[in-house]
Formats: structure tokens, C-alpha cells, sequence
């Protein structure tokens, strides 16, 4: 297997005297989409903010693309093609989608951030909304401008916190279609952190299982959904 483009080394970390992460190692190979599931509270996004430099780290490093990037804040991180979204939407209500899109763009750094929109709106279907008042868009069509936001700048690198939460069956069918078709064509790497089963067992090439801050299983899809420790912990009947 190709080396990994993300790696994650025993990396701790506290919120006042709540360790929510103890220990955490991870790995995310080129092109692929690694699931990253867990029960609520048991770290996942923590682990985001902590890859991305929101949150400091007690120990551990950060390894992009072979560089260590532990020492670097969010935006410098960002500039080097590690990219997030939100489990919660970020975009601005009263700006159109293009502009929004550009301004994101424009932000990384990248020189031509107006062909870099172009592209990412022709991807992402959202041509016939580019000039919609974001406000004014559907929950669905909000997270995948919230998509588009984190593609801008072409990361190496995405984070995507439950993309799918609060979509419809088709609109969530239609969002993993698009990660699948970045990873390929765009040569992005997506950690994918998502309660819905079927998605991560659908679309992923590899799942982490968190819990209480820990990484209790990783490695292929079916070799987690087959480990007994985490039917136990997390997946109960649905697996
Ligand atoms: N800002 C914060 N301050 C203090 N504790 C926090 C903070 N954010 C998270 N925690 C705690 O850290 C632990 C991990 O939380 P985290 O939000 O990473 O879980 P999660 O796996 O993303 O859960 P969910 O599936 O509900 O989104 C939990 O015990 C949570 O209560
Ligand atoms: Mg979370």
C-alpha cells in the first residue's frame, strides 16, 4: 500500500480534566476514504480538531504528507491541503453560493481561486444555485456548499464531520457519490466521520472505531464489521 498522505501518532489530548483523547493513532491512505465511527461523546470530532490544529494537542504528532505539521496553526495547516468541515454548517446566510465558494478560495492562497470555484461548482452540481443568497438554500444543498467550502484551494486532505447528518436517503446517496468521485479523480483523501452505517460501509476502504478515546479497532471494512469488540461497543444488532 502507498504511503499514508495523514498520520496521526499518539496524540492526547484534555479538555480542562476530561481526557478525550488517549493515545490515538491513525492512518489515512492516498485516494482512499477511511470511516472514522464511534458512539456520542467517544471522540471523533475531537480527533478532527485535533488533526487540524483547533484544539491543542498534550502529546503526540501530525504527519501530512510526510511532514511533520504538529507545530503548525490552522492556517498554515489549511495551506498545506488539510481541509474540514463542520458538524454544524459554517456558511455565510446573505453571501451567493459563487462568491461564498471564491472567497473560501481565495482565502487558501490558491492563485487562480475563480477556475478553482468553476471547477468545484461544476462537481458538485451547483451551477444552477451559484448566484442563490445561501440563506435561501435547502438543508441539503447547504451541506453540499459546505462541501464545496472544504474542497477550495484543492486540499490534499479532507475531515468531513457527519456530512451526511439531517439528509435524505437520495441527497446522502448523492453525497457519497461525489466523495467517491473526488477521491478518484481529484486525488483527495477523505477521513469520513459518519453514524450512518450503510454510508461507511458503502463508500469506505478502511474504518476506525472510537471509543472513550480510543481507537478500540481499525483495518478493512469487513474485518471491523466481523470484530466482536465492537459489535459490542457500537454496532449491536445493525451490524
Ligand atoms: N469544548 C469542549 N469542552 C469540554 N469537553 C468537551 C468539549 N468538546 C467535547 N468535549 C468532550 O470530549 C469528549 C469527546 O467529544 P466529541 O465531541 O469529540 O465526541 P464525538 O465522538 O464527536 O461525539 P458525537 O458523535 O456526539 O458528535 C466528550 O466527553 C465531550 O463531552
Ligand atoms: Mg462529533
Amino acid at each position: 500500500m502507498s504511503s499514508p498522505v495523514l498520520q496521526a501518532h499518539d496524540v492526547a489530548l484534555y479538555y480542562g480534566g476530561v481526557r478525550a483523547l488517549n493515545g490515538v493513532d491513525l492512518e489515512l491512505h492516498r485516494g482512499s476514504i477511511c470511516g472514522l465511527i464511534g458512539p456520542n461523546g467517544a471522540g471523533k470530532s475531537t480527533v478532527i480538531d485535533a488533526i487540524t490544529g483547533r484544539s491543542a494537542i498534550a502529546r503526540g504528532q501530525i504527519i501530512l504528507d510526510g511532514a511533520d505539521i504538529t507545530s503548525l496553526d490552522v492556517v498554515e495547516r489549511r495551506q498545506r491541503g488539510l481541509s474540514r468541515s463542520f458538524q454544524r454548517t459554517s456558511i455565510f446566510e446573505g453571501m451567493t453560493v459563487r462568491r461564498q465558494i471564491e472567497l473560501a478560495s481565495w482565502k487558501t492562497g490558491v492563485e487562480d481561486w475563480s477556475a478553482d470555484a468553476d471547477a468545484i461548482i461544476q462537481e458538485l452540481n451547483l451551477a444552477d444555485l451559484s448566484d442563490v443568497l445561501a440563506g435561501e438554500l435547502g438543508y441539503g444543498e447547504q451541506r453540499r456548499l459546505d462541501l464545496a467550502l472544504a474542497l477550495t484551494g484543492r486540499p490534499k486532505v479532507l475531515l468531513l464531520d457527519e456530512p451526511m447528518a439531517g439528509l435524505s436517503a437520495k441527497e446522502s446517496h448523492d453525497l457519497a457519490r461525489h466523495l467517491q468521485a473526488l477521491t478518484s479523480m481529484w486525488d483527495v483523501s477523505v477521513l469520513l466521520v459518519e453514524h450512518d452505517m450503510d454510508v461507511v460501509f458503502g463508500i469506505c476502504n478502511s474504518v476506525v472505531v472510537f471509543e472513550l478515546g480510543r481507537v478500540i479497532a481499525k483495518g478493512l471494512p469487513a474485518e471491523v464489521r466481523a470484530d466482536p469488540r465492537v459489535r459490542t461497543a457500537y454496532l449491536g444488532s445493525a451490524a
